[in-house]
């Protein structure tokens, strides 16, 4: 069973000492709510590291009003017993996160605005923010974050070059269930029925691919296919964009794109995406 450790400056203090000792950290921040995705993480970050650090912290700057903050699933001893092979999980309470008069936070101008920057406002400054917390905290050489966020590994990338932050960050692929539902936390919350027509997000995205392996390249047609088969409460946004995250109107052989969508099922929000 990992330590865990509470107390920013503790976890700081068990860093320090892991890093005079020459380890090398490894590192994958979480909300909780541990699932395959987030298994597949920490047993890449065993792989790349001396020692394994996970944090577990529900961020309440990334939630809107309105939003599943206090309702988001929380299981400390489920997530303990998950993650085995860590050897410290930071589990701090938001008044260490973010003691009383706290004012700084990390913008990312341009990344953050569209897709979920614009459906979320302020999720983005807070998911910078808490990351780079993190890491003053950690200090890990390694950090580890899945690519369902992708605009979230976008954001986090960009500012770690920005701010010259001295930690790799690698990004993973998407786990999904065998019906290709992208893995996630808040696949909790969806009934029965609604689990089923969840699956609809990555058969769209599957489709559109398909699509696009067939010779397709106009982006209205990969979004028509893709949106034919989306069977959602409400649509947020399906975007095709670069890489970089660069709206495109035409998928050039030489210029990789991501198809992302957003959309409720019942009243649970998800994401998606597939790199075409
Ligand atoms: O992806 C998440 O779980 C969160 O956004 C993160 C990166 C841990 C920041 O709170």
């Amino acid at each position: 069973m990992a330590d865990v450790i509470r107390d920013p400056a503790a976890m700081s203090a068990w860093s320090e000492a892991a890093r005079a000792r020459g380890e090398r950290i490894a590192f994958v921040p979480t909300m909780g709510a541990l699932h395959a995705g987030h298994v597949s993480l920490l047993d890449e970050g065993r792989r790349r590291g001396d020692k394994l650090a996970l944090s577990i912290f529900v961020n309440p700057t990334q939630f809107g009003p309105g939003e599943d903050l206090a309702r988001y699933p929380r299981d400390l001893v489920g997530d303990l017993a998950k993650a085995s092979m860590v050897d410290v999980a930071f589990v701090p309470e938001p008044a260490a996160m973010y003691p009383a008069g706290s004012q700084t936070f990390v913008q990312v101008r341009e990344l953050e605005k569209g897709l979920c920057g614009e459906r979320r406002p302020g999720h983005f400054v807070g998911v910078a923010t808490v990351v780079l917390k993190l890491f003053n905290i950690v200090r890990p050489h390694v950090a580890l974050f899945g690519e369902k966020d992708f605009q979230q590994l976008a954001v986090i990338t960009r500012m770690v070059r920005d701010l010259d932050v001295p930690v790799e960050v690698v990004g993973l692929p998407t786990l999904r269930e065998a019906d290709g539902l992208a893995m996630s936390s808040r696949n909790a919350y969806l009934s029965p029925d609604d689990r089923k027509r969840a699956a609809s997000l990555s058969r769209g995205l599957r489709a559109a691919k398909a699509r696009h392996d067939a010779g397709e390249r106009r982006a209205a047609a990969l979004l028509d296919v893709a949106r034919a088969e989306l069977a959602v409460d409400r649509l947020d946004y399906l975007e095709l964009r670069d890489i970089s995250l660069v709206p495109i109107d035409v998928v050039d052989i030489d210029r990789p794109a991501v198809m992302l969508v957003a959309a409720f099922v019942g009243a649970t929000r998800l994401i998606d995406n597939l790199r075409l």
